[in-house]
């Protein structure tokens, strides 16, 4: 293969990954989420534990690891995460009883475990922050007719449907929702209720790949090292070429 062909080949591969990118994106909020934000993780995995462990789980996270890799105090594991007759060693599994879910959601709620990285961040940040009320019930512009409910409407409030009527090829006319509007004030201002579901798709993130935070302190160590490597080399260079010159 000639440079040529290597630099096509780069170019083509560089080509595929951002279209795969921009058609990943398509309609949904950037979610500007810090794993390494651990204030952020505790809030986000407070919110995880109190509105979402009802019906889902996280099954292959235990609440101790979590409590290691997010700085929690005993008293803050005992007020955030470990309630009732659960255990440090237990993984996260949630209480609701799979053929109950079932008879009452017509699905089972997914485990919560992977979702971050099946669906993205910036999708179930854009998708808790979506709902809104119809007089057929609560719906979403990201996932529609969702057999999940508006857990979050307390703190959200309400928000109603902009719509508007446009007609197809074939001269039927269809209604679709343009944009939201918030129609009775919740708990939180628009802001907060952001930024707390800014927490929450980071604790999703994080709980998709716990490694993440150990892995980039080890590249640090990596990099101190290839440093002090380079630094050795080159004054073994220096001594070897001492002689020479
Ligand atoms: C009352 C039960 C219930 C609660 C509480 C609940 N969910 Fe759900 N959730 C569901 C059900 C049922 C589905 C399946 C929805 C569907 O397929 O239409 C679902 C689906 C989801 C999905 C989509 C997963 C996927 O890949 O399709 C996400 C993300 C999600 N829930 C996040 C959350 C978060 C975050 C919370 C806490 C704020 C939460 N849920 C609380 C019942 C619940």
């Amino acid at each position: 293969m000639s440079y040529r062909h290597i630099l096509i080949f780069l170019v083509l591969i560089a080509m595929t990954g951002t279209t795969l990118a921009a058609g990943k994106g398509g309609g949904l909020d950037h979610a500007d989420t810090n794993v390494h934000d651990r204030a952020s993780l505790q809030r986000g995995a407070a919110l995880f534990v109190n509105y979402c462990m009802g019906c889902h789980s996280a099954q292959y996270m235990r609440y101790q690891r979590l409590a290691e890799d997010l700085n929690l105090t005993e008293e803050q594991v005992e007020e955030f995460l470990v309630m009732g007759d659960r255990e440090a060693a237990d993984y996260m599994l949630t209480a609701m009883d799979a053929s109950d879910a079932e008879a009452w959601f017509g699905v089972t709620p997914p485990d919560l475990t992977l979702t971050a990285r099946s669906r993205g961040t910036d999708w179930i940040y854009t998708f808790l922050r979506s709902y809104y009320l119809t007089e057929d019930g609560w719906n979403n512009t990201v996932l529609e007719n969702p057999a999940m409910p508006h857990v979050l409407w307390d703190l959200q409030g309400i928000q109603r449907p902009i719509t508007e009527t446009y007609t197809d090829d074939e001269g039927q006319s269809h209604t679709r929702v343009v944009s939201l509007e918030l129609d009775e004030e919740g708990l939180m201002s628009a802001r907060d209720f952001d930024r707390a579901m800014l927490d929450l798709t980071a604790f999703m993130e994080y709980v998709a790949e716990p490694a993440v935070l150990k892995r980039e302190r080890l590249g640090i160590w990596v990099l101190l090292f290839l440093g002090l490597l380079t630094f050795l080399a080159y004054l073994l260079y220096k001594e070897y070429w001492k002689d020479v010159k």
